[in-house]
């Protein structure tokens, strides 16, 4: 990044991978850290491969001495050129040893060794992934180049008490100039993007561990004095994710120490650099009165992320960039198994889902489309998207689901047996999955080339004098950018059929003797696939992809009715959800065409009317429920895209819901809920409140005045950060005059507390209509805004562009013009934050003709600048496309 983009930018190709010329058997890295200029020596001890010289990456150094084999080279015996430093050499073997100057303070981007915080009371840190360290010194910085790394630091005792580093201790002490030193030695080969250090005064909480098999851990968990006693949750995490590492995958910790580091300053959610895992604050520090129970979730599941990717990514990691979901894919499938286990199976993936429809399935039918293994890139930075993470984890899903529970237990077991130490492609992991059970999954690497969100189109039709039910399926994926013919792909579907009581009916296929269960998975391998069902007394209700078997759109034509009983009756959690999420479709599609009394607005209310005085579902289920799909999923819902009349509908059908269950109902249960109020994390201290949040919402909907004097009082009186944030959300939409008070008390309040200030500056920038921008242009005055940090960025900037539709895509334009200008600034600051934040311009083309047009002259004309970084040029270009 940060060089930029009047040179030609390169595309990297899938195609042109080569393996290294040279290997790095060891490399030895000495520091001698400063906040405004660190030196590095690097001592590379460089195997030959092929017959190429020693090339090396290298941005933003400063090049101080070069020596081979213990000899100085002066210039001419070197080249070094468009960040690469290039040496000849004739022998197979040689050590080549340069010393580096770097200048932390300057580096805003965030890449490399950077300040974090102040000068005087901030500390060092890296980050290295993907391509960061090459910032930091001279280095094959690929991930195919495995290394034992040697680190030893040198800095001001006083200014840096403490010196951390990936791998286990190796020494420490005084240099008796009021300096001093420690090492640190991994003896896991690694490539370079794993390596990490952190230096400065920082706090700690420890606990012991012992693995499975044995090994004594010290665990630890740094943070500034300010917020370390919100460090406990974490810890705790990290001691759940350890264990079931254990006794999921068999998997242990395999160094002496792991260390935890939080940050306000970090462009991602958190790193997992071997044996030194750095955090972005915002998914490590938890604690009752400033963090919501969505929040302590996060920590909880970005703790496991991390700790995961210690064998899903650091023992076994990619050949490539293009393998990047190879990692995260299969990581964050690992994650959300996890948080299964702790917590609710079928709640955990309704938000999984909900996630992938509303990042992902958007991402995917907008000119930024690419498949989960893309074929090129210009800047990878730009590919940790939910495609490669999210949708990559529902390709490993399917894969699970294919193979079953211990068939792809055996199949992992064989990925890290084999591939342990190595960096390895998507080929290796279905080849270890496959070969472990017998079986070919080459067929689902079409999944991983191909881009788009298929679209399943399924037929029932029932013969009453045969008693057969004849299923059609048919698949298609719409043309994407650089593909536009789509091949079909596997498509499990896992299904059930159900009678008009809601029976689940045992399932016979043509040509089967007898049923095997009431629900099975049958596989669309090819454009279209019918299925015939036997034995079937009357036209049955299909239930279809049930827990979301596979990551396409479904197109079935439901009626109401049917959608209705599914949602009554269906026993998969997800479907159940899924049903009520389809009927609400109908019913908002009914509300945007102006028939707000329809049957499809009726059907939807009344079942969930039905539901809401049903005493034996689950709160936080029910809340899931009565809420239908937000204003940014709907957009698929009809061909050009007004964001007012999209709003205005979906509220138009939460209102019907609100009067379909009745006031004095909602009342009564919001009432018993609120008398329940604790600050308890227990599940059901949590669903408790999710629900209240959802009927104060509904409360307001039709009665303000009621939703204003409530949401007042249940921010006065909350116990904590869920509560009180949920009742100033639904005041500031409710009674914007009346939340003036209460926003001012929450400033205040949290003065000085980060995390709880950008939730303030969210909460305010997806408030909709007219008054948006000037609301977020008034913020962006407010003391504690800034540029330079990208959580405060994210919450301000990233909310409205991505979350306030209504505000953002303003029909006159001044909110694209306005982002515009704001990106060109975060720019050149960070390239990366800025890109991140330009992807809001996605589906510009899918709006209706005014804003499109305002929409693409902004574009266009960014697109068209010549002095932005290549990470924003990168987005900016595909964008316009
Ligand atoms: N590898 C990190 C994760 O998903 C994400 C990340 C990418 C962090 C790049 C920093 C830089 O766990
Ligand atoms: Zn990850």
């Amino acid at each position: 990044m940060s060089d930029r983009s009047d040179a030609p930018t390169s595309v990297i190709r899938l195609a042109d991978y080569r393996p290294p010329a040279w290997a790095v058997a060891h490399v030895a890295l000495e520091f001698d850290l400063g906040i405004d200029r660190t030196e590095v020596l690097a001592t590379l001890e460089l195997v030959r491969q092929a017959d190429e010289p020693i090339r090396l990456d290298g941005e933003g150094l400063e090049l101080l001495e070069l020596h081979l084999d213990g000899r100085r080279l002066g210039e001419g015996e070197y080249i070094l050129a468009n960040g690469v430093l290039e040496v000849g050499v004739d022998g197979d073997r040689c050590t080549l040893a340069t010393r580096v100057a770097v200048r932390p303070a300057e580096n805003t981007a965030f890449e490399g060794l950077y300040l974090s915080g102040s000068r005087d009371a901030g500390f060092l840190l890296t980050q290295c992934e993907a391509e960061g360290f090459r910032h930091i010194t001279f280095y094959p910085d690929r991930p195919d180049v495995l290394s034992t790394f040697t680190v030893t630091l040198r800095a001001d005792k006083a200014r840096f008490p403490v010196l951390l580093a990936g791998g286990n201790p190796d020494g420490a002490g005084d240099l008796g100039d009021g300096r001093h030193w420690a090492r640190f030695v991994d003896p896991h080969p690694k490539p370079s993007y794993l390596f990490a250090l952190v230096a400065g005064r920082l706090e700690r909480i420890s606990r012991d561990y012992t693995t499975a098999d044995g090994r004594a851990v010290a665990l630890h968990i740094w943070a500034e004095a300010d917020v370390i006693d919100r460090c406990d949750y974490a810890m705790d995490s990290l001691e759940r994710s350890m264990r079931w590492d254990e006794q999921a995958y068999g998997r242990n910790y395999d160094l002496d120490v792991f260390h935890v580091v939080a940050t306000h300053d970090f462009n991602m959610g958190a790193m997992e650099n071997k044996g030194l895992n750095i955090f972005n604050a915002k998914y490590l520090l938890a604690d009752p009165d400033s963090s919501t129970d969505d929040e302590y979730r996060h920590v909880e599941a970005v703790v496991a992320h991390e700790y995961f990717h210690n064998w899903s990514g650091n023992r076994v990691t990619c050949r490539d960039w293009f393998q990047l979901s190879l990692k995260e894919g299969l990581t964050v499938f690992r994650e959300q198994s996890f948080s299964a286990d702790m917590n609710s199976a079928p709640l955990k993936r309704i938000e999984d889902v909900s996630l992938l429809r509303r990042a992902q399935f958007p991402e995917d039918a907008g000119p930024l489309s690419h498949p989960v293994r893309p074929s090129q890139y210009s800047e990878i930075n730009n590919f940790y998207t939910a495609t490669v993470y999210e949708k990559g984890a529902e390709l490993v899903r399917m894969l699970a689901g294919h193979l079953g529970h211990q068939g792809f237990r055996k199949g992992m077991d064989l990925y890290f047996e084999r591939h342990d130490g190595q960096a390895a492609t998507i080929e290796d992991y279905l080849g270890a999955l496959g070969d472990a059970n017998g079986v070919d999954l080459a067929p689902y690497l079409a999944w991983y080339g191909q881009a788009g969100t298929p679209r399943l189109s399924a037929e029932g039709r029932y013969d009453e004098g045969k008693r057969r039910y004849r299923l059609l399926l048919r698949q298609r994926t719409p043309a994407s950018a650089g593909q536009p013919n789509k091949q079909p792909l596997p498509v499990p579907v896992r299904l059930s059929l159900f009678d008009a009581s809601g029976r689940a009916l045992p399932l016979r296929l043509e040509g089967e003797t007898q049923a095997s269960a009431v629900e099975r998975t049958v596989v669309l391998t090819g454009a279209e696939q019918a299925f015939v069902f036997e034995d079937i007394d009357a036209a049955p209700v299909p239930s279809l992809l049930r827990g979301f078997s596979a990551p396409v759109i479904l197109e079935c034509e439901y009626a109401p009715r049917e959608l209705a009983l599914l949602l009554r009756h269906d026993a998969d959690g997800f479907n159940r959800w899924d049903a009520g999420q389809q009927l609400a479709g109908l019913a908002y599609d009914a509300c945007r065409d102006g028939e707000p009394a329809g049957a499809a607005v009726a059907a939807w209310a009344d079942a969930l009317a039905g539901l809401f005085s049903d005493a034996g579902i689950d709160d936080a289920l029910l809340a899931e429920l009565l809420t239908p799909p937000g204003e940014i999923e709907l957009v698929e819902r009809q061909p050009e895209r007004d964001p007012e009349r999209i709003r205005a509908a979906r509220q138009a059908m939460l209102r019907a819901l609100a009067s379909a269950i009745g006031t004095d109902a909602l009342r009564t249960r919001y009432d018993s809920l609120r008398a329940q109020a604790s600050a308890g994390l227990d599940a059901a201290s949590q669903a408790r409140r999710q629900l209240k949040r959802r009927l104060l919402d509904l409360l307001a909907l039709v009665d303000a005045n009621e939703g204003k004097a409530l949401a007042a009082a249940q921010y006065d009186a909350a116990p904590g950060m869920t509560d009180r944030l949920a009742a100033l959300a639904t005041l500031a939409v409710t009674a914007p005059a009346a939340a003036e008070a209460p926003l001012a008390h929450f400033r205040e309040r949290y003065d000085g507390n980060a995390l709880a200030l950008d939730k303030w500056f969210a909460l305010q920038a997806q408030l909709p209509g007219d008054g948006a921008l000037a609301r977020v242009q008034a913020l962006e005055r407010d003391d504690a805004f800034t540029l330079k940090n990208p959580n405060r960025v994210q919450a301000l900037l990233g909310t409205f562009a991505r979350t306030n539709p209504t505000g953002f895509h303003r029909a006159d334009g001044a909110a694209y013009r306005w982002l515009a200008d704001r990106l060109v600034a975060i720019d050149a600051l960070n390239p990366q934050v800025a890109a991140r934040v330009a992807t809001a311009f996605n589906g510009w083309k899918r709006l209706e003709p005014a804003r499109r047009e305002a929409a693409h002259a902004v574009v266009a004309e960014l697109a068209g600048r010549k002095d932005l970084s290549r990470d924003l040029t990168d987005i900016l270009a595909r964008v316009a496309l």
